[in-house]
């Protein structure tokens, strides 16, 4: 059988259709979904039923054909296993118990103790890779160390991350030593993932964008460069897709610091732009505008067109430069697709 192609693609194959799948492509925008997660009662919910959770991950394969089905789950199922509470308001986002003291952390369960809270994930793969048709790549994923921490010492999602940077810059000891036992743990988690038969891992950096200079380094590059190390020492050959978000300038290079196989590219940097600075050492995903399957039309499609043309001459998956929106037209999605298969 040939390589799937978003395997070729990784493996830094220029194909002349890009494969192509989407940062939440299983979501509010579906009402396939919005039914699925009715019946589960809520997000969390869901994301504990392997049979509900992977029948959303289904839908947008069955429904469109894409070329990689990502595991429903969410980043912060793996904080949560290590002992914070965790819930979602309705309409808001989630919220978690916060770690910022040396007690706190302390009281963290140990990596190795994540597994029987995470096991219903562990099944979900499980099923999907029975069930994906053969074609479908699927692509486990995890939340890197700095975004999981943002949301574990702040409590919630920000705009500024600013609870996590005064830990930083107020108890360097604390942040560091909660960030290695994130990273840890990710590696356990996304070993189990791929144990279960995920082809490809995706690390998630959301809030990479507010790391600067050192910190950048330090924190956004050095525990991916870790986590990537130890998941192909037992897993050779292990492709990786790294998404350190509005990274700018720290996306140069990022591939070689850490040996992503891909880097993943938000839309705040032009195509032209990833193709000479990132593609050059190797495959791209990305990087549509999501507010494009808003708005549709003729600008969707010249948008579309336009990041295909750009990422032509190198290894490149097609995808938006973040999450689909639940105000998204499912019609909209389809153009896109049509035009980046047919041209
Ligand atoms: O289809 C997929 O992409 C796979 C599943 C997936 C979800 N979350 C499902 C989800 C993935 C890969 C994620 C990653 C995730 N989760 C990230 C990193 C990517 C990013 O968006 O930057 C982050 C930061 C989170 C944390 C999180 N989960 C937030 C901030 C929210 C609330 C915002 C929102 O969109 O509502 C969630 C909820 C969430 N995770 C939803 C989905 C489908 C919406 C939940 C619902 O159905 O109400």
């Amino acid at each position: 059988m040939t390589q799937k192609t978003i395997l070729r693609a990784l493996g830094g194959e220029i194909l002349p259709t890009p494969p192509i799948w989407m940062m939440r492509q299983a979501g509010r925008y579906l009402p396939e979904y919005r039914a699925t997660r009715a019946q589960a009662g809520d997000f969390l919910s869901l994301c504990y039923s392997p049979d509900l959770a992977a029948e959303v991950t289904l839908q947008p394969i069955r429904r469109y054909g894409f070329d990689a089905a990502i595991l429903f789950a969410d980043i912060l199922l793996l904080p949560q296993a290590l002992g914070p509470k965790l819930w979602f308001v309705e309409g808001e986002g989630p919220r978690m118990e916060t770690v910022t003291t040396p007690q706190q952390l302390a009281g963290l369960r140990p990596k190795d103790d994540i597994h029987d809270t995470l096991d219903p994930i562990y099944e979900t793969v499980r099923i999907l890779a029975r069930e994906l048709p053969r074609a479908t790549t699927l692509i486990g994923f995890a939340g890197s160390p700095w975004t999981v921490a943002t949301y574990m010492i702040g409590g919630r999602g920000s705009k500024d991350q600013a609870a996590a940077h005064k830990l930083k810059e107020t108890d360097r000891a604390t942040f560091s030593a909660l960030i290695d036992l994130i990273a840890d743990a990710t590696v356990e988690y996304l070993s189990m993932q791929v144990q279960a038969g995920a082809e490809v891992v995706k690390l998630f950096d959301s809030w990479a964008g507010s790391l600067k200079g050192d910190d950048f380094t330090e924190f956004a590059v050095k525990p991916a460069a870790k986590i990537i190390a130890a998941l192909k020492a037992r897993h050779p050959g292990m492709p990786v897709i790294a998404f350190p978000r509005e990274a700018g300038q720290g996306y140069v290079g990022f591939a070689k610091a850490t040996a992503a196989d891909c880097v993943a590219l938000d839309n705040s940097v032009s195509p032209e732009w990833g193709a000479a600075n990132v593609q050059v050492d190797g495959c791209v995903q990305g990087n549509l505008a999501p507010e494009h399957l808003v708005t549709g039309g003729p600008a969707l499609v010249a948008a579309t067109r336009h990041v295909v043309q750009a990422f032509r001459k190198g290894p490149h998956i097609f995808n938006l430069g973040h999450g689909i929106t639940p105000d998204a037209n499912p019609a909209h999605v389809q153009l896109m697709i049509d035009t980046v298969r047919g041209g």
